[in-house]
């Protein structure tokens, strides 16, 4: 009953902070929040300042600072029933009077309790009951440690293809109904050899700008970078590798979430193309007179001397009707404002076309269904 009230919920409010649930996403001992997407834990015993986040770092966390409006309550809520304030990572500079979170940011001024930040001390304890927030305090003082760190959300999967895998999807964690903050999450995809990897989002449902996803053209992050997901203005939502492996981080910031994306991977043959020229030629489907291979994508230049126009012929042609296509051009490359014709099935044969300049380019694609004998072409000049 209140799983599927929280799923109502969570349903009816995209773009919501996360609620979902906190099943074994922190190590033992240690709490999640719901609303702030972090492992927390204040220590039973009592350090002074300059010990707290050595022994937060010590259990594999850091020591918290408030960094939104939503930690601030939550932190209420999770120290109201401590006796001693805890730590916080943020101190006053003696020699400017000003006070720093330890990532350098300030403090927001209305998060610090009644009266303060006094001239009590330069090191900052939580009080989590009355009106809550910092307080001042000084730094020798023996205060409990408060440490926060990311829960365990990535997924654990290290290569989501395989040497004989040639197509896949892997979805955002708690997809389709919301994802974390605070990720950085590494996927990694490889292929058999001899093709290069499609990647497509969609759906792609994130936060603007501040969730994104970055593609490496290679197995981690220090391969060089193809680009990124989200460029403030639009969305990118496709990516190409140049070899058989590909990888991608998924960045989230810490609040506000959506309901994730869907990735759909191809993996492609990455065969040369087959240019010709001169008065006349001829060429095949791959292995004809057997079928093609699953995945093939195969191109075809032909380049007629100066003045002279292309006649092309197919004499034999048979593919997977509307699946596996050979596209034609009436240009020197790819483009889809000069295709000509999606050639497909059975009943194309005989086929032919008079280029209306010297150029011609043919591209087969076949998808991994159903696989047949494919084409013969021949071409004269004329
Ligand atoms: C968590 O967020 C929900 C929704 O915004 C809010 O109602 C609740 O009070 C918050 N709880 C804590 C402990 O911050
Ligand atoms: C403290 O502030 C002074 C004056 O603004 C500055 O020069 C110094 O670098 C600061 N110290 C630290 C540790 O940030
Ligand atoms: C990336 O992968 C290469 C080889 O696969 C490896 O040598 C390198 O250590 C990895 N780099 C990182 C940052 O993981
Ligand atoms: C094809 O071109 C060659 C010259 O490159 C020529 O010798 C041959 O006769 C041509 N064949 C046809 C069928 O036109
Ligand atoms: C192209 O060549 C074929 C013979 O190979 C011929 O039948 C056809 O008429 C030619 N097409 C044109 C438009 O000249
Ligand atoms: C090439 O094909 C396109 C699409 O059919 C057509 O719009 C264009 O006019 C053609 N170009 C020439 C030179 O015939
Ligand atoms: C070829 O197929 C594509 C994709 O289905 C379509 O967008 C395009 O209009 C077709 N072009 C021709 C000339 O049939």
């Amino acid at each position: 009953m209140i799983a599927v009230v929280l799923t109502a919920l969570l349903l009816a409010s995209a773009s919501q902070i996360v609620t979902a649930d906190d099943n074994n996403h922190c190590p033992s001992g240690w709490t999640f929040s719901t609303n702030t997407s972090f492992c927390y834990i204040q220590s039973p015993q009592y350090l002074t300042y300059a010990e707290a986040d050595p022994f937060c770092q010590s259990i594999g966390g850091s020591q918290v600072f408030v960094f939104t409006a939503r930690e601030l309550t939550w932190l209420t809520d999770f120290t109201k029933a401590s006796f001693a304030l805890p730590w916080l990572a943020t101190t006053r500079n003696v020699t400017s009077g000003l006070w720093y979170n330890s990532d350098k940011t300030t403090p927001t001024s209305s998060w610090w309790t009644t009266g303060e930040p006094s001239a009590n001390g330069d090191c900052a304890t939580f009080k989590g009951t009355g009106q809550s927030g910092l307080k001042a305090t000084p730094c020798y003082s023996i205060q409990p440690a408060l440490c926060r760190q990311m829960p365990a959300l990535c997924p654990t999967t290290t290569n989501y293809g395989g040497t004989s895998t040639r197509s896949g999807t892997i979805q955002s964690p708690g997809y389709p109904v919301q994802y974390y903050n605070n990720l950085n999450c590494l996927y990694s995809i490889t292929s058999p050899v001899n093709t290069y990897i499609t990647l497509l989002f969609s759906p792609y449902l994130l936060e603007d700008y501040f969730d994104y996803i970055d593609v490496f053209d290679g197995p981690n992050s220090s391969y060089p970078y193809l680009g990124t997901t989200d460029d403030w203005w639009y969305t990118r939502d496709s990516f190409e590798s140049s070899s058989n492996s590909v990888s991608f981080i998924f960045h989230t910031d810490s609040i506000i979430t959506d309901k994730g994306w869907l990735l759909t991977w191809n993996a492609k043959s990455n065969t040369p193309p087959i240019s010709q020229s001169g008065q006349n030629g001829s060429f095949t489907s791959p292995n004809y007179p057997n079928n093609y291979d699953p995945y093939t994508e195969q191109l075809y230049y032909i380049t007629a001397p100066i003045g002279f126009q292309v006649n092309v012929t197919i004499p034999d042609f048979n593919t997977e009707m509307n699946y596996d296509v050979l596209e034609v051009y009436n240009s020197s490359y790819v483009s889809s404002y000069n295709l000509v014709a999606n050639l497909t099935g059975s009943a194309v044969a005989p086929w032919n076309w008079l280029s209306p300049s010297r150029y011609v380019t043919m591209r087969f694609k076949s998808d991994p269904i159903v696989q047949k004998k494919g084409f013969y072409v021949v071409w004269t000049i004329q």
